[in-house]
């Protein structure tokens, strides 16, 4: 079976937009009906465990006919993923493969994916669109600090940015005097890296004594971690730019399932031509209805290489009405993952919560990590927050850290021991940061 195609509505398409971003919202669930009925005869006929899946909840990819027929198919999770590895999710031959990435996981075996030339062209489309909805356009200059290699970040938006007809400095990351002296020098238009990275190569720019606001950066497309609009604001304020947010993750694609437009800032648009949502409640699996927060779970429509049913991703956030992109729904900023979720005396809290107490303050810049012991019996939670060189005064600010306590306590309800440290203590990360050292004893 052909992989089906949107028709042409001829209406609203521009340089700025492409067909499928200005289509309607009954266009994109009409494609997205043909493409389901296609992806999940796909995985059915070409991946064993997907048939096997089916079969055991006694469902066919006959009984699929309508969108909210989806609910009857089984989810896939990461250990689906995992009990397959490497290559048994693949549901082309692997000659057909053109690329492998995989996921790092912080234990036991990473998450192999893979990609047909078809895939990879389908993920440089929506990277194109991602990078030109943040801002860019052909002829610029992109910095291009995600991380190359086994990491989607580096080459998933390098892919796309060829394809919108940039020109790309596939820096990677690291090296962070190397990258403001790139900066510097070739002038880029466009930066793509983590948002935590950004603030490490601030602190580089303030170190050589430059000036960021004078930087040649209009537009930076920063994801791969949750962060928080007050960081936006923190960035955008620093360099003068305009700052987005960038969603995705290997299992579905990597970079490039959804972006928030640079014209709204109101939250991601979803790719819905070629990745269909669902938000579920973790526990019980119901799937929500639009608005409700819970847990984000993804269908491919398009994938021929990887296809995933219902997969879930832990991130948890709501769906929201498309505003730009007025076809495409969109999703709320990912507050965090279920996985890094920390319940301190029963209660739930986000390294996101403890970012935006940090920048409501003037002298703390962003740059922070939690520590998790046990005292006696109880669970002990410690902020250790760098403070911007400007406001260190070498004793620790204790004043200035217990009101971000006293904040945090009545915000969020828990009680967390705050302690600024000098400038430049914090390890940095190049790519994604670690935010939570948990001490407490296992077991
Ligand atoms: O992080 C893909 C990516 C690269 C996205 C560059 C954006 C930019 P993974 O390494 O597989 O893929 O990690 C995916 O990272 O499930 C989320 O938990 C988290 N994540 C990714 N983007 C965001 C974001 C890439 N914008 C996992 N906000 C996902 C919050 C994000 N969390």
């Amino acid at each position: 079976m052909a992989m089906p195609k949107l028709k042409s509505t001829g209406s609203g398409y521009s340089a700025e937009m492409d067909e499928a971003e200005s289509a309607s919202r009954d266009a994109i669930m009409s494609l997205q009906t043909k493409r389901l009925a296609w992806s999940l005869q796909h995985v059915y006929d070409n991946v064993a465990h997907y048939k096997r899946a089916f079969d055991a909840a006694g469902v066919h990819p006959s009984d699929f006919r309508e969108l909210s027929d989806l609910a009857k198919f089984p989810f896939t999770a990461k250990t689906d993923l995992r009990d397959n590895y490497p290559f048994n999710m693949f549901a082309v031959p692997r000659e057909k493969l053109v690329r492998v990435h995989a996921s790092s996981g912080t234990t036991g075996k990473p998450i192999v994916v893979g990609y047909t030339q078809a895939d990879i062209d389908i993920w440089s489309e929506v990277m194109a669109r991602s990078i030109r909805a943040a801002g860019g356009r052909r002829g610029m200059i992109i910095h291009n600090a995600y991380g190359y290699g086994l990491f989607t970040g580096g080459l998933g938006v390098h892919y796309g940015a060829e394809q919108l007809g940039c020109t790309v400095v596939p820096v990677s990351g690291g090296m962070t005097e190397r990258q403001v002296q790139l900066i510097n020098d070739f002038r880029p238009d466009i930066i793509t890296v983590t948002p935590s990275y950004m603030l490490a190569i601030l602190d580089e720019f303030r170190r050589q004594r430059l000036e960021p606001r004078q930087s040649s950066l209009k537009f930076g497309v920063f994801g791969a971690e949750p962060w928080t609009n007050a960081m936006r604001a923190e960035i955008e304020h620093a360099f003068d730019m305009d700052a987005t947010d960038i969603y995705g993750l290997s299992e579905v694609i990597g970079p490039g399932v959804a972006q928030e437009c640079v014209e709204s800032k109101d939250g991601l648009h979803i790719w819905e031509d070629h990745f269909y949502p669902e938000v579920i409640d973790p526990e019980t699996g119901q799937v929500l209805p639009d608005g409700e927060k819970g847990e984000l779970v993804f269908t491919s429509l398009t994938k021929e290489a990887f296809p995933v049913i219902r997969y879930r991703t832990r991130d948890l956030t709501r769906l929201l009405p498309g505003t730009a992109r007025p076809g495409m729904r969109r999703m709320e900023k990912v507050t965090g993952r279920s996985d890094d979720m920390i319940i301190l005396r029963g209660v739930n809290v986000f390294p996101t919560q403890i970012e935006e107490a940090l920048l409501a303050t003037d002298w703390c810049g962003g740059h922070f990590i939690i520590e998790l012991s046990r005292e006696g019996r109880m669970d002990e939670m410690t902020v250790l927050a760098e403070a911007r060189p400007e406001s260190w005064d070498g004793s620790g600010l204790a004043a200035h850290a217990e009101k971000v306590s006293i904040f945090i306590k009545n915000t969020i309800g828990i009680t967390a021991r705050v302690q600024a440290v000098a400038p430049e203590t914090l390890e940095r990360s190049l790519g994604k940061a670690k935010r939570v050292y948990d001490k407490r004893p296992r077991g």
